[in-house]
């Protein structure tokens, strides 16, 4: 006990004796005095050996002790800082580093842009997936086997099972949701496609397409072209003119392409739009009425319109990007560049 009491004396001198001048040495006495392996505790655990009579007296003195050394810290813990507060050199006011943020591909761009539109009208995205068989790309569509136009598609067959195939356009998803809904239908069914196709500053074996799907009663080849020349304005701007051209595919009945006035030379002719002043961004009809049938809607009393666009075409005319292999390639340096949301 005596013994001990010596102790506590040369503990309390060397506090009043320690000069706490930065954090560094305020940290050193925390730990040393008031850490959870320092000398209070320590101190406490001592109570135990104290004789039964002299318990109360001693631990009078160790709480007196224990004050002393807490308000030696509390003391300049504010000005010093304690444990995890900073030391009083750091400036807080001094910018902070930027963290590199990513940026979105120009395609998810574009693709949201699209969705966004056609959200406004009313349009549902829908979704299908990207291995196919055979009767939701070719067969339901209106292209038997055989039928000259699935030469017009380069498909990409799976080995193991020649009904298996990666989808050569998103118009399979219009097979998916003919045979699953009832009309009225409105989606709107972005998606990555596959041809085989040699790969250039023009073509690539694989691209995105988005297809648009409305069949109701009454729609008329006037909704078709009011629905896509809003489309167009939302996305190009007002100034921009659409034009139809007559044109073939399996599944609509009459059918169309359509070509907006050129957004690199504006119209004047350059080798975006081979010296014409226009480019053409998708393919579009009637549904054909055998289409429908196929999924057992009444063609007398349903009708319907739908289109099928490139998004890198769009993404080409929006962004200005001359060479499709951009979109895959990875490369930093172009893929910066999109930072804003459109
Ligand atoms: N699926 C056609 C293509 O890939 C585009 C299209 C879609 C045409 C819908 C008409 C209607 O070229």
């Amino acid at each position: 006990m005596e013994e001990l009491l010596e102790k506590l004396d040369s503990y309390r001198k060397e506090i009043i004796d320690t000069q706490l001048t930065g954090a560094e040495a305020a940290e050193t006495y925390r730990i040393r005095f008031l850490g959870t392996k320092g000398i209070v505790k320590n101190l406490f655990q001592e109570m135990k050996n104290v004789p039964a009579d002299r318990k109360k007296e001693f631990g009078q003195i160790l709480n007196e002790f224990k004050q002393l050394a807490e308000s030696k810290y509390e003391q300049v813990k504010e000005t010093v800082g304690g444990s995890a507060s900073p030391d009083s050199s750091t400036d807080w006011t001094l910018p902070g580093d930027p963290i590199a943020v990513g940026t979105r591909h120009p395609i998810s761009l574009v693709r949201n842009r699209i969705v966004q539109i056609f959200g406004r009208l009313g349009f549902a995205v829908a979704e299908g997936p990207e291995i196919e068989d055979d009767w939701h790309n070719f067969t339901a569509l209106n292209l038997p086997e055989d039928h000259p136009a699935r030469d017009m598609q380069d498909t990409f067959y799976i080995h193991k099972n020649p009904d298996w195939l990666l989808r050569t356009h998103t118009s399979s998803v219009q097979a998916r949701v003919l045979e699953t809904q009832k009309p009225p239908i409105r989606i709107i069914c972005p998606g990555r496609v596959y041809r085989n196709e040699t790969i250039s500053a023009r073509a690539h074996c694989f691209f995105h397409q988005c297809e648009g799907l409305y069949v109701d009663e009454n729609v008329s080849f006037a909704d078709l072209k009011q629905t896509l020349y809003f489309f167009v304005q939302e996305m190009f701007g007002k100034t921009v003119k659409i034009r139809f051209r007559p044109s073939y595919f399996p599944f609509t009945e009459p059918s169309a392409e359509m070509d907006i006035t050129c957004l690199i030379c504006g119209g004047t002719g350059c080798t975006v739009c081979k010296q014409s002043g226009w480019v053409e961004i998708l393919g579009s009809g009637m549904v054909h009425p055998k289409m429908l049938e196929n999924f057992g809607i009444d063609s007398e009393q349903y009708t319907g319109f739908a289109f099928g666009m490139g998004v890198e075409r769009i993404c080409q005319l929006k962004y200005r990007i001359n060479d499709l292999r951009l979109y895959s390639q990875n490369d930093v340096r172009f893929l910066k560049q999109f930072v804003s949301a459109l």
